[in-house]
């Protein structure tokens, strides 16, 4: 099939790279120029294991093209991909970028009298958006042009995206007329065999979204909140409780006498918190949604708020063993919201960061994918970014752990102690192994009885 992709963000860019392995032909049109030229150069925009070699293949096999402008879009395909940003300003959705290219694809769909031409919402909208400010911008147009449209959410995960959109575990299509949700359906024809396909109006999938992302971060911040009651109790290990909580067979059943641990289960760990370009904002805007219709969300406010709290308590920690740390140099590892993706939206460390920016502290901060020259990161002047682990941890008086990178795994207490002026070191996310970190001092988040 011939399909546009709009928006060439995370989520574009691996639904059109995806989609262009699987015999369709995909154009990508981003307002961003500097986007596409990279694209046009084989390069991808963004970080996303595995990704860059996939988008080689399709620009060189001409599977994947990109589009000047959206017009040629339009003349070239018989549906397209709606995968622009929907963050949130004041904690409500901010829809003007689907607004803007709902707008601008309507007036080429009519300039070019484009008959049959189905629109596939990808962005993530709180419930409602398409029946209250997508269709009476499409209206003119449904009829005469006789346009399909639906809403298609993505479930990817930064970080394992490439594998997620191949082994999807369910594709939602709503939609209001058959033929709409088939057209939907034939573009993942290949992915049938493996997955759910769940047919169903515009509503009920713009909510499936938001439902699943509520869900996890809800889980995390459960964690979080099993480990701040532990912490008063003496003696309590929250990851020994949340880990028996795993073994529930509700959670891990057993095949042949084989634990099968889900997915789920690393949600279910005491943490600095969860960010990035999803969980926040998305639960944020259902639970902004929900409030103007004066619907009672408690359970989604306390969610966010229990998060607020993680990113602040790893500097509380760290005061706490240090007392006052005014003119010390501590090592912040991490910057990224998790591992494998150079994403900073919402990242714990920089809502750690930008709590001191105006302290003495003098932060210095090493990311295994963030260099200097990264475009989207501002620091304050208390911050230094290094360019090696080591450096980083030079003459620091503590390591605070924020993201669950492998190469954090490098270090140990031999490393500790020959660089550090105190071989001091907290886990934000419980991962590294205490019998490592020997004559060092080693904490993990939500073990504060252990600290002396
Ligand atoms: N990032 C994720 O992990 C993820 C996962 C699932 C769903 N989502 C949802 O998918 C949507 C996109 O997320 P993302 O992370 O890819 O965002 P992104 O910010 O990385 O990408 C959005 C892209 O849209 C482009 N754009 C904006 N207005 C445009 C217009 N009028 N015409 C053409 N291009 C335009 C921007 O330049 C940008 O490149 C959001 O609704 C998000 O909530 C994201």
């Amino acid at each position: 099939m011939n399909l546009g992709i709009i928006g060439a963000g995370y989520v574009g860019l691996t639904t059109g790279i995806c989609l262009a392995t699987q015999d369709h032909q995909i154009i990508v049109y981003d307002v961003d120029s500097d986007k596409i030229k990279k694209i046009n150069e084989s390069t991808l925009p963004f970080f996303e294991k595995g990704l860059e070699e996939k988008l080689k293949l399709t620009i060189k096999n001409n599977s994947l093209k990109t589009a000047n402008n959206l017009e040629e879009l339009v003349k070239n395909t018989d549906g397209c991909f709606i995968c622009v940003g929907t963050p949130t300003k004041n904690d409500i959705i901010d829809l003007s970028q689907i607004k803007e290219s709902i707008t601008s694809l309507a007036n080429c769909i009519e300039k070019n009298e484009k008959n049959n031409y189905n629109i596939i919402i990808r962005s993530t909208i709180v419930p409602s958006t398409t029946k209250n400010h997508i269709v009476p911008i499409l209206r003119n147009i449904i009829l005469k042009n006789n346009l399909g449209l639906s809403v298609t959410p993505e479930f990817l995960r930064e970080g394992s995206a490439l594998s997620d959109f191949m082994n999807p575990d369910k594709i939602v299509i709503g939609s209001e007329n058959v033929n709409d949700g088939l057209f939907v359906e034939k573009i993942f024809d290949n992915f049938k065999n493996n997955c759910e396909i769940i047919h169903t109006n515009f509503e009920s999938a713009e909510l499936i979204k938001y439902t699943n992302n509520a869900f996890f971060s809800m889980l995390i911040s459960f964690s979080n909140e099993i480990s701040n009651i532990s912490e008063n109790l003496s003696n309590v290990d929250p990851y020994q409780i949340l880990q028996s909580l795993v073994s529930d067979k509700r959670i891990t059943s057993k095949l042949n006498n084989e634990k099968i641990i889900p997915d789920l289960a690393s949600y279910l760990v005491p943490g600095c918190g969860f960010g990035g370009s999803c969980f926040p904002k998305d639960v944020k805007a259902i639970l902004n949604f929900a409030n103007e219709k004066n619907i009672s969300t408690p359970l989604l406010k306390a969610i966010l708020e229990i998060n607020d709290e993680r990113p602040t308590k790893m500097i509380s920690l760290c005061e706490s063993i240090l007392g006052n740390l005014d003119n010390k140099k501590i090592s912040f590892l991490g910057l990224t919201f998790k591992p494998e993706t150079d994403d900073l939206r919402s990242s714990p460390t920089l809502i750690a960061i930008d709590k001191l920016k105006n302290s003495k502290i003098k932060i210095s901060i090493f990311d295994p994918i963030i260099k200097k020259n990264s475009s989207s990161l501002s620091l304050p002047e208390n911050c230094h970014l290094s360019e090696t682990l080591v450096d980083c941890i030079q003459d620091s008086e503590a390591i605070l752990v924020f993201t669950k990178w492998n190469e954090f795994k490098k270090l140990d207490g031999d490393l500790l102690s020959k660089h550090m002026k105190r071989p001091l070191i907290i886990d934000g996310r419980g991962f590294l192994e205490k019998t490592k970190f020997q004559n060092c001092e080693f904490h993990k988040i939500g073990l504060v009885e252990k600290l002396d």
